[in-house]
């Protein structure tokens, strides 16, 4: 069944790069939702990704209590592709006619592979993006949100591990030092975890070194035996074949489409594996976007409300329990009853 408002593949006039634009839901609000930018060994793989990734903004907004509905942008890049400045922004330019062409039932902002600088490229063509620098009014970096985000969902599973939401002293492996990354490596560095952490990118070792943590490689971290796994990386992560080799109580992170498949949501249960859904763990950097630029929110009006992902954390716990379904489940349900009640009867 197709479960999508709007799905929208362009060849870029000037890239000549595939465009992909998924609109899965309109129907809390407008949809928002990032442009990926990232290397796929087929431009069908993008798509599926799209599709994945604009269905998991729909829960993301309807959990978190916004009135935004999920799309995403992709932008498949054949492998081994690099763009040239003058490219790149030919490319961004592309992206934004796309984007222009929605007539605001869409809305941009940054992801994997793209930054405020881009937000500002697309915003010469089209108001509909978010996450655009400072100096030019916008919300500027998302990601020491998303990580703040992230803190407070831990917290609120320290709280029910342990009784405790203070983390000073549990072991966590944290697998990726991107934008998201390395912020959220700083913040639990600061509350006093002992942290072990890996990227692809072995140069990212020093941040390790500034941070006391220990070094571990991407294939390794996965079996480290620590309380929780918190992935920060690319998606698919967890895999039916990944499960059986983890040694942690507790799997909690910003990266976004986490599971290989859904199964794998009742693996970690069946293990004992406390999985938080990533569309709310990583809630935080659109709840800072959206309430600061949509709903002038000031900054700490904004940060309340991406802290308070720590009481969605645990409303989500405590429906799981009281239905009886795993973690992943309860994020689907909250989710839905959202939907069901935010969505207006049809006009005749
Ligand atoms: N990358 C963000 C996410 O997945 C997308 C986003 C950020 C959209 C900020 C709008 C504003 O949640």
């Amino acid at each position: 069944m197709l479960e999508h408002e709007q799905i929208l593949v362009r060849r870029g006039s000037r890239s000549g790069l595939p465009v992909i634009l998924a609109l899965h839901s309109t129907v809390l609000g407008p949809a928002a939702g990032g442009l990926r930018l990232w290397h796929y060994p087929d431009w069908r793989d993008g798509l599926a990704d799209a599709l994945r990734l604009s269905a998991a903004m729909t829960l993301k907004f309807a959990v978190t209590g916004l009135a935004s509905g999920g799309g995403k942008t992709v932008v498949a890049l054949p492998p081994g592709t690099r763009l040239e400045p003058a490219e790149r922004r030919d490319l961004l330019y592309d992206v934004a006619d796309v984007i222009d062409s929605m007539g605001g039932t869409y809305r941009v902002g940054p992801d994997v592979g793209t930054s405020p600088a881009d937000m500002a490229v697309i915003g010469e063509v089209t108001r509909n993006v978010f996450c655009r620098p400072r100096e030019l009014g916008g919300s500027g970096d998302s990601s020491p949100h998303t990580a703040q985000g992230t803190l407070a969902a831990l917290r609120a599973v320290s709280r029910r591990l342990y009784g405790d939401g203070d983390l000073k002293g549990l072991r966590m492996a944290l697998i990726g030092l991107g934008h998201v990354g390395q912020h959220l490596a700083r913040l639990l560095a600061a509350e006093g975890v002992e942290l072990t952490v890996t990227d692809i990118d072995p140069a990212r070792t020093s941040i390790a070194e500034e941070l006391g943590a220990t070094w571990s490689s991407p294939e390794e971290i996965i079996s480290t035996d620590v309380d929780i796994l918190v992935p920060a990386a690319l998606g698919g992560l967890l895999t039916s074949g990944i499960v059986p080799d983890l040694r942690c109580r507790a799997v909690v992170g910003p990266a976004n489409n986490q599971l290989d498949t859904e199964e794998v949501a009742e693996l970690l249960h069946q293990r004992g594996i406390l999985w938080i859904p990533d569309h709310v763990a990583s809630a935080g950097g659109v709840i800072n976007a959206i309430t600061t630029e949509l709903h002038h929110f000031t900054p700490d009006q904004a940060l309340a409300r991406v802290n308070g992902i720590e009481g969605i954390v645990t409303e989500l716990l405590e429906t799981a329990d009281d239905l009886r379904i795993t973690p992943a489940r309860a994020g689907h349900e909250m989710a839905q009853r959202r939907i069901r009640s935010g969505s207006s009867p049809r006009p005749r």
